[in-house]
């Protein structure tokens, strides 16, 4: 829970609650997060893996079910099936999982809800979802997942197929709004390509590690890279990162979460944010480079750094630098304009054009861009921050396919309203509103943005390439 957010405290508090239910005000709930540590604590792990119960379920004949079950398995997740899909008993105890049929009635509390769409042909065959999520939503456990798989509609086998897969799109997103406790929904379209791929996608939503994402449609593709085996403790050990704007907020929580999962995390920030760089590079175990990622020589300088560092290449470059100048546009300086378009999206492709240049990226690396759902859904004062967030998404959209040759995959976040020093000094009601406007009714948390990131680096996340994620509890801006 964050200290800054005392309607959050206060509603959950016990005089606070009674108040709050009887003058029908919201009751944000305190999410289930991983805690944001830097050393490998051993029972934070532990609390992450999504230990409680899923009930499966789906439509047809399900073609994504042993890879679920097989999924299921290695995260240690037991599940039963829907009433619907006995005959999944078997097929998935073969995979050690599911233990049996699910009874509404015998006051069970799921922890996650799975629905195979894959198979939904036509509008008709949408009722299923109805069937499914009727029968099994009132009984979720707080703080739950619902996952709804799909596949590309691009990749239906026939325009009606194609139509409704469209269509989940519209029912995870409702879905999303109306779940409640800190439940969230996500809609995964899974390629036929990407059925090995789902690993990393289900050990991030499958968890407290995605308490702030949710109404999202997510698709995996071929992937740029075949997913090494799974390693899920320490899944970065070996690896080296490099995060820019380290020093402070969700920089340092980035590098926090990369050196957890087992990454060198090289720091970068500039000069002026010496003394807070160091001590995050120390603590982290990392290396840190004082460079304003703007400057001409910045690609020189941070590849000197790397040679150093990391003479066998670098695995995962996260753009998280960012600054604001807001004014209306008729007020703004044209130094005002200059210098968000600059650092925020001008250095960051720099910086990827000096690396792909000198071919330091491995094989199997990942650049991560930091947008915003201000570049999503635009902001008034924010023309300058706005355009540069959008032009953050259209380098994901444009760079993905290129980078997909050299087996590097290129995604970005765009948070919404998170408690940093950014958004601490925004004005009190605006700042509420920020918090409030969303489905969980309260802002994220800096880890929560990190752990979105570690997802999208995890060596078998290569199935994830061109993704916009949004880590903004379902935001109504934008959506
Ligand atoms: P922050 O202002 O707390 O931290 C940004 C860090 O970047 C600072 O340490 C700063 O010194 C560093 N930096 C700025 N210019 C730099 C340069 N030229 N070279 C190297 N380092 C530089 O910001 P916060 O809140 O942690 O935001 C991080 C990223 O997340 C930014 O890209 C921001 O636009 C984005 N974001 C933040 C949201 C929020 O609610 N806090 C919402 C949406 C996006």
């Amino acid at each position: 829970m964050t200290t800054s957010d005392r309607y959050l405290a206060f509603a959950n508090s016990a005089v606070g609650s009674r108040l709050a239910n009887a003058l029908g005000l919201p009751r944000p709930v305190p999410l289930e997060r991983m805690p944001c540590v830097d050393n490998t604590d051993a029972m934070a792990d532990a609390r992450a893996m999504p230990v409680s119960l899923a009930v499966v379920g789906g439509a047809g004949d399900a073609p994504l079910l042993p890879d679920l079950a097989r999924e299921l398995h290695r995260l240690g997740m037991p599940s039963l099936a829907h009433a619907e899909r006995l005959d999944w008993i078997s097929l998935a105890n073969q995979a050690g999982t599911m233990s049996g049929r699910f009874n509404p009635s015998e006051g069970v509390r799921p922890k996650a809800l799975l629905f195979d769409a894959s198979a939904i042909a036509s509008t008709d065959d949408l009722s299923t979802l109805y069937t499914f999520f009727h029968d099994t939503l009132a009984c979720l456990d707080r703080c739950a997942r619902v996952l709804v798989l799909g596949v590309p509609p691009t990749l239906a086998s026939t325009p009606q197929a194609s139509v409704a897969q469209r269509a989940l799109e519209g029912f995870v997103r409702s879905l999303a709004k109306e779940l409640k406790r800190g439940a969230t929904a996500q809609l995964l379209y899974v390629s036929p390509q990407a059925r090995a791929s789902l690993h990393s996608t289900l050990r991030f939503f499958l968890s407290p590690r995605a308490a702030y994402v949710s109404g999202q449609a997510i698709t995996l593709q071929a992937p740029v890279f075949e997913p090494p085996p799974i390693q899920d403790r320490r899944p970065l050990a070996g690896q080296v990162a490099v995060v820019t704007g380290a020093a402070r907020g969700i920089g340092e929580a980035i590098a926090t979460v990369l050196a957890h999962d087992g990454a060198h995390v090289v720091c970068v920030d500039i000069a002026a944010a010496q003394g807070p760089l160091d001590a995050v590079a120390s603590r982290l175990e990392g290396s840190a480079l004082t460079c304003d990622i703007a400057a001409p020589e910045a690609g020189a300088a941070l590849l000197a750094h790397l040679a150093k560092q990391a003479p066998h290449g670098l695995d995962i470059l996260v753009h998280n630098a960012g600054i604001t100048r807001d004014k209306t546009l008729v007020r703004m300086s044209e130094a005002q304009w200059q210098s968000v378009l600059d650092i925020n999206v001008g250095a960051p492709q720099r910086l990827n054009q000096a690396l792909l240049d000198a071919g330091v990226l491995r094989a199997n690396s990942r650049i991560v861009g930091v947008a915003s759902i201000s570049g999503i859904a635009g902001n008034r004062g924010q023309t300058n921050y706005a355009a540069s967030k959008a032009a953050v998404i259209g380098m994901v959209e444009a760079w993905s396919p290129v980078l997909a040759e050299r087996q590097i995959s290129i995604n970005a976040v765009a948070p919404g309203f998170i408690e940093t020093q950014m958004t601490a000094a925004v004005p009190f009601a605006i700042r509420e509103a920020g918090r409030r406007m969303n489905s969980l009714g309260q802002g994220g948390q800096p880890v929560d943005v990190a752990q979105a990131i570690a997802w999208l680096a995890h060596p078998a996340s290569g199935a994830l390439t061109g993704q916009v994620v949004r880590v903004c509890g379902q935001s109504l801006l934008g959506a």
